[in-house]
């Protein structure tokens, strides 16, 4: 951890499996991208607790665990892989866990597949809402979490996609780990923009602080979110507020601007969760060529992104990427039709 941080660092438990190995994938060549693809596996961060949510869990449960918390409470998309990570976090703290998840009729919950089969299989009580209510998601929390206190429990609330300047650490810490994996890959290869998923902005809050704090800019290093829902507008502003409350929570010596929050926002396609046929196939060449997984609704759509940017302009984010697969592999499972 850099020097500014050794004393900020708030408790942590050990949930994931770090540091997260990477490599080049041979798709980039096989493509003929004219860029190579360095590919860091977050997704290998555990199993039932894989991906991106575990390194913010790892700071939440340790404040649900510090407060004696009995219940945690969440909230996501029906296959949510932030709540079915934070069911299994609790689960193997000792603690229950309720998920408000939305899908199309509450009345009519959507089927036990994917991240819900887990959600169900480790005893998560799940509330199920309408798409509209989810307007409303913090009071519907803030109703549960009394519901857990009249009961006799203590909860602790986390909110959508653990996404809150305390899950932030999860990728201030990332971005060390990052600095180092690129340390280690000599030039011409050093890849000169790290890729990532934007879906809920915590990944791109901890990326754009540990950057800040490591100087990537003076390395000549980029960081690039590819919005997979919303527009640039929205992140530059929920990433800045994330970074604002850490600034101030954590009095750290940095600040973070718009102009340090970097998001491409032209591959959201037909909208968050939904899949065109080109995103499916990109997902189809990249495991048949490298044997890794993408899921369609984050890290193949911000992957397709990549493929979409480099196919337009083989200089666009330098000479190499570094792309963060963030996981999701659940999600695949849940997929109705799948083309493949
Ligand atoms: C697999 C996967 N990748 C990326 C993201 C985006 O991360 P964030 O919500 O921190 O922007 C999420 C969750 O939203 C996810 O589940």
């Amino acid at each position: 951890m850099h020097e500014k941080l050794v004393d900020l660092e708030p408790p942590r438990v050990r949930l994931a499996n770090t540091p997260t190995r990477g490599h080049w994938l041979r798709f980039a060549e096989s493509q003929q991208l004219g860029a190579k693809i360095w590919i860091k596996r977050d997704d290998h961060t555990g199993s039932e607790l894989m991906g991106n949510k575990v390194r913010k869990l790892e700071y939440l449960m340790a404040e649900a665990v510090a407060n004696e918390a009995t219940h945690v409470l969440t909230c996501g998309g029906e296959q949510s892989n932030h709540a079915r990570a934070t069911a299994f976090a609790a689960a193997q703290l000792g603690m229950r866990s309720v998920l408000i998840l939305r899908c199309d009729d509450p009345a009519r919950p959507p089927a036990a597949t994917g991240n819900i089969l887990l959600d169900r299989l480790v005893g998560a009580e799940i509330q199920w809402i309408t798409r509209p209510a989810w307007r409303d998601r913090n009071r519907l929390l803030a109703e549960a979490a009394e519901r857990v206190r009249a009961a006799g429990g203590r909860p602790y609330i986390i909110p959508e996609g653990g996404s809150n300047a305390l899950g932030s650490w999860g990728y201030v810490r990332a971005a060390h780990e990052l600095a180092q994996d690129l340390e280690g890959i000599a030039a011409p290869d050093h890849p000169v923009t790290i890729v990532y998923a934007c879906g809920s902005g915590g990944t791109g809050a901890g990326l754009v602080l540990g950057a800040k704090l490591l100087n990537f800019a003076a390395r000549g290093i980029r960081v690039a979110g590819i919005a997979v829902c919303d527009d640039r507008a929205y992140f530059v502003e929920s990433i800045g507020r994330i970074c604002a409350d850490f600034e101030e929570r954590w009095q750290l010596p940095v600040h973070v601007t718009p102009a340090d929050i970097d998001i491409l926002d032209a591959h959201v396609g037909i909208g968050y969760a939904k899949s065109r046929p080109e995103e499916l196939a990109t997902i189809g060449a990249v495991c048949r060529s490298d044997g890794i997984v993408l899921d369609p609704v984050y890290t193949g759509k911000a992957f397709h992104g990549v493929v979409t940017e480099l196919r337009a302009d083989r200089t666009r984010f330098g000479s190499a990427v570094a792309f963060l697969h963030t996981g999701g592999l659940y999600g695949l499972f849940g997929m109705p039709n799948p083309p493949w």
